[in-house]
């Protein structure tokens, strides 16, 4: 049964993913949008509010609609860098939960992680995530950095081991379109795999049989250190949520 009382503020590339995987599946058919275009003005109704903008603008674009918000709605922020605890200074009174979800929401295919100290707003964004994203629960607040590491911006780590591969194989003497074709296909291939309940051991032994050219390869990249280099774009892109949090609370 759909959700109703949906409120979305900034229906950017992630509010806009998310209003498309909520009408593919019929999470929430109807959600009230608010963009800079409309009045700030929540509607009566409203049961969760769902925070997606930037997080240079969340206050400002708060202040205006603060009063609005009815009493008793839960704040549901898939903003990166932004704390609850700061939420809750603008919004007084409301649980808040945070969610980082993956842009793959709109197919009904992302992954999301969830955080909140309040069990009944942590079943709410589970109402609204769980038919979208796979749904991961966190402990604690300060991980949400490592989930948007790990999920959020790793698709785009994914998209540079492709684009290093298509280097790769035009050195090897492919076309530049055969190779990007190729590693694009390639790709899409392991996203199938992924998708499936396989175990990322099991998606690899599928495809690697001993002593092969696969084998040959993943020892290659354990070789230049593939572990080390997972563990820096990580660490990198925690530090970087960190210095954001610190700047949205200064
Ligand atoms: N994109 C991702 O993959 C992803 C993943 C996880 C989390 N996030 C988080 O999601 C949030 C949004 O990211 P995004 O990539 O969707 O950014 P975006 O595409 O720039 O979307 C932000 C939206 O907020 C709107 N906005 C700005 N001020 C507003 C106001 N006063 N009232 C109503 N709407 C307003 C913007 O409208 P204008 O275009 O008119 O300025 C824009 O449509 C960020 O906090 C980010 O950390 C994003």
């Amino acid at each position: 049964m759909a959700v109703g009382g949906v409120t979305l503020l900034g229906h950017g590339r992630l509010g806009s993913a998310i209003t498309e995987g909520w009408r593919l599946t019929g999470t929430v058919m109807d959600p009230a949008i608010l963009t800079r275009a409309v009045p700030p003005v929540c509607p009566a109704d409203t049961r969760a509010l769902v925070i997606a903008l930037k997080p240079a603008v969340w206050r400002e674009a708060l202040a205006p609609m603060a009063a609005t918000l009815p009493s008793g709605a839960t704040v549901v922020s898939v903003m990166a860098g932004v704390r609850a605890a700061d939420i809750a200074v603008v919004l007084p009174g409301h649980p808040v939960v945070r969610v980082m979800p993956t842009t793959a929401v709109a197919l009904g295919q992302g992954v999301a992680a969830i955080w909140s100290d309040d069990a009944p707003a942590r079943a709410l964004a589970h109402l609204l995530f769980a038919p979208i994203a796979d749904t991961v629960d966190l402990g604690q607040e300060a991980l949400i950095d490592a989930a948007t590491a790990v999920a959020g911006s790793a698709p785009a780590f994914f998209y540079a081991l492709a684009q290093a591969l298509t280097v790769a194989g035009a050195d090897a003497g492919l076309s530049p379109d055969a190779a990007a074709r190729l590693a694009r296909g390639a790709l899409r291939s392991a996203g199938a795999g992924a998708a499936t309940t396989a175990s990322l051991d099991d998606l690899i032994g599928r495809i690697a049989s001993p002593g092969g050219t696969t084998q040959a390869g993943l020892q290659a990249l354990q070789d230049a250190g593939i572990e080390m280099t997972g563990r820096a774009a990580v660490q990198a892109a925690i530090r970087r949520a960190k210095s954001l949090v610190r700047d949205q609370s200064a």
